[in-house]
């Protein structure tokens, strides 16, 4: 997907004819809208001069062919006074703000070690929970190459376009936006580094998430270029790790947190998922026993609770609310996910809310 940033970069060399001034940097190239192939903005000028906008139209689509855009569409309009005499700032111009979710929202990634260990299910079922009392929530799935939250919450739909920003699916009350919103049929994502910053970025500054009172964000696993781009985005945000009780599972997500702590992000809690199986009236540990007590003490954290094992869907739906992959709070799990939502609201006050971004 073309980004809007990639659209301002390859516009960067573009001057203004009149004041000679570079385009881009004086924000006189606006209202960017991405539609597959073609590209619609508005470019502010000093005069409306048909052989100079028809340059500057021809500069832009020689431009814009370089970076795969087949067709563009320019609206000129005469500069305002405001603009002859210098920049405007996105914030004279009442845009969104760099990240446009709430001065008050709490971060909170979920990483792991490993693929495979719930945590997707646990960012879920977690963001489901904080709605279901009361807050306003909203869910990020940012395992670009891996992302399943759609599948998880039984969405079919994609993002629509307002304007030039994104607005997310509503489900549960839960604000969603995921990658497999932006690619086509499931297709995996191969995108690499630079991209997937501009990515990463574009998810928090082109959506509008609305006031928010959680964000919480399902990294991919590991400690890859993903989660360290994250953490740089959003260098107060706080972080859940997920771990079974597997003894390599806690190893590898030991590293998980030793990354969240060099980036000093607060670790909140960890969540043993798959802790054990409940079979009438017993307790039966399938990945072994101790995991996430071991990764609390070593990363000198809060073991928020373990998550058993539930039967799957096809055996037991009455413990899922249909279609999804989200417990109900008959389940044992979908207990657990109610009594963390609350201990979470409970010790993430109002004194820990990260100051404005
Ligand atoms: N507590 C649980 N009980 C039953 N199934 C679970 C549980 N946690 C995860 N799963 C299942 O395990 C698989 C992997 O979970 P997922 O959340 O996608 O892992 P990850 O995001 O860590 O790769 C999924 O099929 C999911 O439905
Ligand atoms: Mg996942």
């Amino acid at each position: 997907m073309i980004t809007k940033q990639a659209v301002l970069d390859a516009l960067r060399h573009l001057e203004e004819p009149g004041s000679k001034r570079r385009m881009t940097e004086s924000n006189l190239v606006r209202d960017i809208v991405i539609k597959e192939k073609g590209v619609y903005m508005s470019m502010s000028v000093s005069s409306r001069n048909d052989s100079e906008t028809g340059r500057l139209k021809e500069e832009t689509e020689r431009a814009l062919r370089g970076i795969g855009i087949d067709s563009v569409h320019i609206r000129f309009r005469s500069m305002t006074e405001r603009e002859r005499s210098g920049p405007v700032s996105s914030a004279a111009r009442n845009e969104p703000p760099e990240i446009a979710v709430g001065k008050d929202t709490i971060f909170i990634s979920v990483a792991s070690g490993k693929g495979g260990v719930g945590k997707s299910t646990v960012t879920a079922n977690l963001a489901r929970a904080l709605a279901a009392k009361g807050k306003k929530v909203g869910l990020l799935d940012a395992d670009i190459y891996g992302y399943s939250i759609p599948a998880i919450m039984g969405i079919r739909e994609r993002s629509e376009l307002d304007g030039n920003m994104v607005v997310p699916i509503e489900a549960f009350e839960v604000k969603l936006v995921s990658m497999g919103f932006f690619s086509e049929d499931n297709a995996p994502v191969i995108w690499r580094g630079p991209q997937l910053g501009k990515m990463l970025r574009t998810f928090f500054t082109l959506v509008k998430w609305g006031e928010l009172d959680y964000m919480l964000i399902d990294l991919p696993p590991g400690t890859g270029d993903i989660p360290l781009d994250l953490h740089s985005i959003i260098p107060l945000s706080k972080e859940i790790i997920v771990t079974t009780p597997h003894a390599n599972a806690v190893h590898v997500a030991a590293r998980a947190g030793e990354l969240a702590r060099k980036t000093k992000h607060d670790i909140v809690g960890i969540i043993e998922n798959m802790s054990y199986m409940a079979v009438g009236g017993e307790k039966i540990p399938i990945f072994g026993t101790g995991g996430g007590e071991r990764l609390a003490m070593e990363l000198n954290a809060r073991l928020l609770a373990k998550i058993p094992l539930e039967a799957p869907y096809e055996e037991r739906p009455d413990l899922y609310v249909e279609g999804t992959s989200l417990f109900r709070e008959t389940s044992q799990a979908g207990r657990l996910f109610a009594k963390i939502a609350g201990e979470l609201i409970g010790c993430l006050r109002t004194l820990d809310r990260i100051p404005a971004l």
